[in-house]
């Protein structure tokens, strides 16, 4: 699989081809999204609920992003992976910001790096863009900020939000971002934004007319219970197939079903003789 660049969804986004975006955090399943043809793949900050048991995401650390990034991207080598950062990463200077979007870069060797905010953080996305490296702003429901929104939110939903919005997507692109993630609004916005932007813009709960999609890894896969979205589509439940193996491997264990001779090492047949002879003298009887 050839890795694609940002030109590429650029290509895509004129074709009308879909863009495949999904979270993953780790080695193995980095490696399961190369192998099904994903085209990106963001280590999210959710990552704090989905693998920390955070109860949201603003505790999330910079060394815990690039230590999963580094997974990832060992994983995925042929992936446009996505390091995203953190709460309080980029927030108190743009300095601040382009040295940490650095060490995405640097110590973790992403494609490009994704943080939130419009408007109030366009100089952030104008600092790091500036810097040579690949921005992708995201708008709508910002998790990070969901204490100001009032809770994990839809926004956009009156015409004075939604022109907010709308202001957000054109700060973001102007700014220089090369794509754009809108998260929790109505289709009509979301579509409107990939019409007037002429960067790839990405919808996770924003209907289907954007230029792709995302979802994290644990709602779409059903390892993460906590709490659902609306907008989540489930492909699998992988928690109960992993409880089910793990309630059969007790029950083996404790009706002695395993370990079997096959899950075993044998005693070389040649010393054999020998080895029970060694047994007698700690084991009488
Ligand atoms: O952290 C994350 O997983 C996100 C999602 C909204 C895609 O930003």
């Amino acid at each position: 699989m050839k890795k694609k660049s940002i030109w590429d969804f650029y290509e895509m986004k004129k074709a009308g081809t879909k863009i495949t975006w999904m979270t993953a955090y780790d080695y193995p399943l980095a490696s399961f999204a190369e192998a099904a043809g994903i085209d990106m793949i963001l280590i999210g900050d959710s990552l704090g609920m989905v693998v920390y048991g955070y109860d949201g995401t603003v505790s999330v650390r910079m060394d815990e992003c690039i230590i999963h990034c580094k997974a990832v991207r060992r994983g995925a080598p042929n992936v446009f992976i996505v390091g995203d950062m953190p709460f309080g990463s980029y927030h108190t200077s743009d300095a601040y910001a382009v040295a940490n979007a650095v060490r995405f870069v640097k110590e973790a060797n992403v494609d490009s790096i994704k943080l939130e905010g419009g408007v109030r953080i366009a100089s952030r996305i104008r600092a790091i863009a500036d810097a040579g490296i690949v921005v992708i702003g995201h708008i709508g429901l910002t998790p990070q900020s969901s204490g100001v929104l009032g809770g994990f939110k839809a926004q956009g939903r009156t015409a004075e939000s939604a022109e907010a919005v709308i202001l957000d997507a054109i700060a973001v692109q102007e700014a220089g971002a090369k794509m754009l993630l809108v998260e929790a609004i109505p289709p009509e916005l979301a579509e409107a934004i990939t019409k007037i932007l002429t960067i790839p813009v990405l919808g996770i709960g924003a209907g289907a007319d954007v230029d792709g999609q995302i979802l994290i890894c644990g709602d779409m896969l059903g390892y993460f219970a906590a709490f659902t979205p609306k907008f989540v589509k489930k492909y699998a439940n992988v928690a109960e197939v992993i409880i089910n193996a793990i309630k059969e491997y007790v029950d083996d264990v404790q009706a002695v079903r395993f370990p079997a001779p096959e899950h075993t090492y044998s005693v070389l047949s040649e010393e054999k003789e020998k080895f029970d002879e060694m047994l007698k003298k700690y084991i009488k009887n």
